[in-house]
């Protein structure tokens, strides 16, 4: 090799590298996770995963080994590739910055009375009854979007409870968002006398929704990582309904016996998780996450 031909070598591969790198990361997160000194670090994933993982699962096949019997994760069905990208930081704060979100309490949901018009809302107000803080619960927070991402998306505090922290999910105006909705493929399959009502959130690294259960559905992980702990209905979960699940991975997880053990998985970018009907379930953002649930109610 002549003198020189090496570094050179190593510098075109470091800089294939660093651009690989940059590619991947505005491709791979949407721009949502920060980078660089300060950056709060995602949550480890568990490898373990106990609930199947199915491609090109067909109808039939749902209906007859999952509909109404167990969770499955869903790879391939639907291409959402154009509705990632119109999720990216950038793309959502150049078309909805200005727009007026309302966040919820991670434990308490503020719904008008006579004003529960789908799923999303009975899921609402099951964890408002399920998980009233120990005071007066928050009231709802409405603010601009832009505001919600520079100044409320943080990690989840471990020592904080589900009352005090505010995100933005399911509480979605369909009028003002459709530019965007329209774009999302929901998955394909449809339950006898259901409709389908979207909820889409965004959520830092370590927030998440305690213990409930509603009506099946599905819930899609557009970027980041979702870790989900499922029960079936006859199994009531050990959990303190006024903690985060962040704080019931670490106080009470490891205390299970492997009898009461929770299903669980880390659902990917681009897979979709299916509950069936009143199956118990939290979940858990390992990083900065943006999600869609399709409620079938
Ligand atoms: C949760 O907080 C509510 C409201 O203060 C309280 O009534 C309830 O007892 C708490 N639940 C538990 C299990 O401590
Ligand atoms: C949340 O619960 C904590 C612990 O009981 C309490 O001190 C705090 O005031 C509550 N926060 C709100 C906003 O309700
Ligand atoms: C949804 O957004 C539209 C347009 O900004 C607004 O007029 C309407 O009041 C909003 N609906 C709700 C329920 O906030």
């Amino acid at each position: 090799m002549e003198p020189g031909a090496r570094p050179r070598l190593l510098l075109a591969v470091w800089t294939l590298a660093a651009l690989a790198r940059r590619g991947s990361g505005e491709a791979g997160d949407g721009g949502w996770q920060r980078r660089g000194p300060g950056a709060p670090a995602a949550l480890a994933e568990e490898q373990r995963c106990a609930v199947e993982r199915r491609a090109d699962l067909s109808y039939s096949e749902f209906v007859q080994h999952y509909a109404f019997s167990r969770p499955v994760i869903l790879q391939g069905l639907t291409d959402n590739s154009r509705f990632r990208a119109l999720c990216s930081r950038e793309r959502l704060l150049a078309s909805f910055g200005d727009s007026v979100v309302r966040l919820s309490t991670a434990n308490t949901y503020s719904y008008r009375k006579g004003e529960l018009p789908h799923p999303a809302a009975q899921l609402a107000s099951i964890l408002q009854a399920a998980s009233a803080g120990p005071h007066q619960p928050l009231p709802a927070v409405d603010l601009p979007f832009q505001e919600y991402v520079e100044h409320l998306l943080h990690p989840q505090d471990p020592t904080s409870l589900g009352n005090n922290t505010l995100y933005f999910f399911g509480d979605n105006n369909f009028s003002e968002w459709a530019s965007l909705f329209q774009h999302y493929s929901p998955p394909p399959f449809s339950l006898l006398g259901t409709t389908t009502a979207y909820s889409f959130g965004i959520a830092g690294a370590g927030s998440g929704v305690p213990f409930h259960w509603h009506g099946p559905g599905f819930s899609e992980v557009i970027y980041g990582r979702k870790r989900w702990f499922l029960y079936p209905p006859e199994k009531t979960p050990e959990f303190h309904p006024n903690k985060t699940t962040l704080t019931w991975l670490q106080d009470t997880y490891p205390t299970l016996a492997p009898s009461v053990r929770p299903l669980e998985c880390t659902v990917q970018a681009g897979e979709v998780l299916y509950f069936p009907d009143r199956w118990w379930h939290a979940t858990l953002n390992l990083d900065t996450s943006v999600f869609i649930s399709t409620f079938l109610g």
